[in-house]
């Protein structure tokens, strides 16, 4: 896939600036900014950025499925651990949407469609955390940066060029329907094994996560040994879930 970068000083949100202008915009574009002031995260939550992480969205419009869009978060994890990994780092992927490394969030990924009599447009919008050296009180003990890990500091045009390499590898193979990529999920999966909780159907439930299908749902086990295969949404682990109650 061709890609033109426009690389911004500073944007209300590359997500939104995709968004207004992704009619006049060829696919592939990306858009990036060194700062934005109303950085989006999933679940209407707010993406923070100090001016020193890799923020950036990319459209597709071109070939749309509407029943594989949902592969498209975990192959972009997938090519963030390719990406990670060409910097000599080993990143774990917290199903459906989460790049840790150490354990902790180091990127997030916000996929949102633009959708009119069909979905016209998907955006791609990636935050990885690349030079902060701290986080804010509230999840400094979630979140990390690629630089908090090797004290190195990254350039973040060479990480996002290193990304679209990765991204255009897997993207290609999904294209052809093969999701052989998602091997990357299924093997460095964070949640393999772990007791979480998460909401099915409107239903909070206890469950403990089993690893993810060759399909790219996430196979859980509930309190009464009942398997339950998700397609997407939230898990929060126990451990986590506890914490943030007490
Ligand atoms: C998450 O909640 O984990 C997803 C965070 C996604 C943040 C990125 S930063 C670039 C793009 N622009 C936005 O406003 N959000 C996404």
């Amino acid at each position: 896939m061709k890609h033109k970068i426009l690389d911004f000083e500073e944007v209300d949100s590359t997500n939104e600036c995709l968004k207004r202008d992704y009619e006049k915009l060829s696919e592939g574009t990306v858009i990036t900014a060194l700062h934005q002031t109303k950085g989006k995260g999933r679940l209407g939550r707010e993406w923070k950025d100090d001016s020193k992480s890799l923020v950036f969205s990319l459209l597709l419009k071109q070939n749309i499925d509407p029943e594989r869009i949902a592969l498209l978060p975990l192959l972009t994890g997938c090519a963030l651990y390719n990406t990670l990994k060409k910097f000599n780092l080993e990143a774990s992927l917290k199903w459906p949407n989460d790049v840790l490394l150490e354990g902790k969030k180091c990127c997030g990924i916000l996929l949102e469609a633009i959708t009119k009599e069909k979905v016209e447009a998907l955006i791609l919008g990636i935050g990885l955390n690349l030079n902060d050296d701290s986080f804010p009180e509230e999840i400094k003990d979630k979140a990390i940066s690629l630089h908090q890990v090797t004290g190195k500091t990254y350039d973040r045009l060479e990480v996002l060029h290193a990304f679209l390499d990765s991204f255009d590898e897997l993207y290609a193979l999904y294209l052809k329907k093969d999701d052989s990529y998602l091997d990357i999920l299924r093997n460095h999966s964070f949640l393999d094994h772990k007791k979480v909780f998460l909401n099915y159907y409107g239903e909070n439930i206890e469950a403990e996560v089993l690893g993810v299908e060759a399909d790219g749902r996430l196979e859980v086990v509930d309190e009464k040994g009942k398997h339950l295969f998700l397609n997407a949404g939230e898990v929060t682990l126990k451990e986590v879930y506890k914490k943030s109650i007490e």
